[in-house]
């Protein structure tokens, strides 16, 4: 059986923050529920499709798939579960605000199957979230880790952000120390990307806040990554850290180029060499559904030279970077022929470690990844 991996966005927010451009929308039962009688039909209509497959990691995804019911999370799960074995140690990962992570529901994703958290804490500085426009303060956050883990999750990511004006190297220690202190295994540390329309981006570009220069960035950088190390928590992604054995399984699939398929509106598939899209419009995507029409934004079928590329552009985001071997055999081809000149280039730059069979990014190449990986544009 080939394994698979399936993303379920679920595009509801409470409020939608100062930063952030993920599609989702205001939430309400009347769309929640439109929602989920369309996200029900598009699973059934990969009926037959996936026959080959078994699904090792399910990941509800958003926006915030703790808004809405539990008891709706059980019927996808169930629908899916319709269509596809899902394997018995499946990675089952939810996306939770703190703000929604109530005791009775922690009890009822138990129940469900749900065996990993990803929780958006940011930041544990009430000002830092006052000013990015979450719907917590810190005390919050640290509260709802306590409740998950005494509802019996111990597979929990925290979500950290940094790069936020105002913030600084001592704000960054503090929150990564206070979080692991609380026991939690997988940490994403993001650098604040200002998106186009958002309202941090409307107040930079109208001088209301400056971001932090590109040094500062770096510093921020750096400390959150040697307070995690310290406590053992090592990075394996450009933006992950995670305990040994803690890394997150859906994840890897995206950056192994490993098949899945997204579910519901704006989610994004890769499935037989072909990557494709959904509609980034709640009440399109409902109206489609209800006709069992499958709309789709992108469709595009990769190219042996863009399967190639991408891979590598995935593998050099992993601390583990690309086995060249691998590489051979995936693509029956010869990786150090191939790319000879842009190897020693980057190698005499020390922006790579090259071994026998082996490539990956130095720390210097890190912080220039999107430069280095460009070279291998040919
Ligand atoms: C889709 S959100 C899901 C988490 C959940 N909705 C919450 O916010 O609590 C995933 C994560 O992406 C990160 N993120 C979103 N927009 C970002 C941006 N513009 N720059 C950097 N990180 C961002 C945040 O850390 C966020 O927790
Ligand atoms: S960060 Fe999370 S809660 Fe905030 S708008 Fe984005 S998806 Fe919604």
């Amino acid at each position: 059986m080939k394994r698979l991996g399936i993303y379920v966005h679920v595009p509801f927010c409470k409020k939608k923050c100062n930063y952030c451009d993920f599609y989702s929308v205001k939430w309400d039962y009347e769309a929640e529920n439109k929602y989920i009688e369309a996200i029900l039909n598009e699973i059934k209509g990969y009926k037959e499709k996936l026959s080959i497959f078994t699904a090792d990691t399910i990941f509800f995804g958003g926006g915030t798939p703790t808004i809405i019911k539990p008891s709706n999370l059980k019927r996808i799960i169930e629908s899916i579960n319709d269509l596809i074995v899902i394997d018995k140690n499946a990675e089952i990962t939810v996306e939770a605000n703190p703000n929604t992570l109530s005791h009775e529901n922690l009890i009822a994703y138990k129940k469900i199957g749900i065996n990993r958290l990803s929780i958006g804490i940011q930041s544990l500085n009430d000002e830092i979230l006052k000013k990015i426009g979450r719907i917590h303060n810190g005390d919050e956050a640290l509260s709802s880790i306590d409740r998950a883990k005494k509802n019996g999750f111990e597979n929990i990511n925290a979500d950290v952000m940094f790069n936020i004006p105002g913030q600084n190297v001592k704000d960054i220690e503090n929150t990564i120390d206070r979080i692991i202190e609380k026991d939690i295994k997988h940490i994403s540390f993001y650098s604040l990307k200002l998106e186009k329309e958002t309202p941090l981006y409307i107040m930079e570009q109208s001088n209301k806040i400056t971001m932090p220069e590109e040094d500062e960035e770096r510093k921020m950088y750096y400390a959150g990554r040697s307070a995690m190390e310290k406590r053992n928590l090592m990075q394996y992604e450009i933006s992950n850290f995670a305990l040994k054995g803690y890394e997150c399984k859906h994840n890897f699939k995206y950056w192994n180029q490993e098949e899945y398929i997204g579910l519901g509106p704006s989610a994004h598939s890769f499935l037989n060499n072909i990557r494709f899209s959904n509609l980034s419009d709640l009440n399109l995507y409902c109206e489609n559904l209800k006709s069992n029409k499958f709309e789709r934004i992108t469709h595009e079928e990769l190219s042996e030279d863009d399967l190639m590329f991408e891979y590598i552009m995935l593998r050099l985001r992993l601390t583990e970077g690309i086995n060249i071997n691998e590489f051979n055999n995936k693509f029956s081809t010869d990786f150090k022929g191939m790319y000879k000149m842009q190897i020693n280039y980057l190698h005499k730059n020390n922006l790579i470690d090259l071994s026998e069979n082996n490539i990956k990014l130095t720390q210097k190449g890190m912080d220039i990844s999107n430069y280095v990986i460009e070279e291998f544009m040919i």
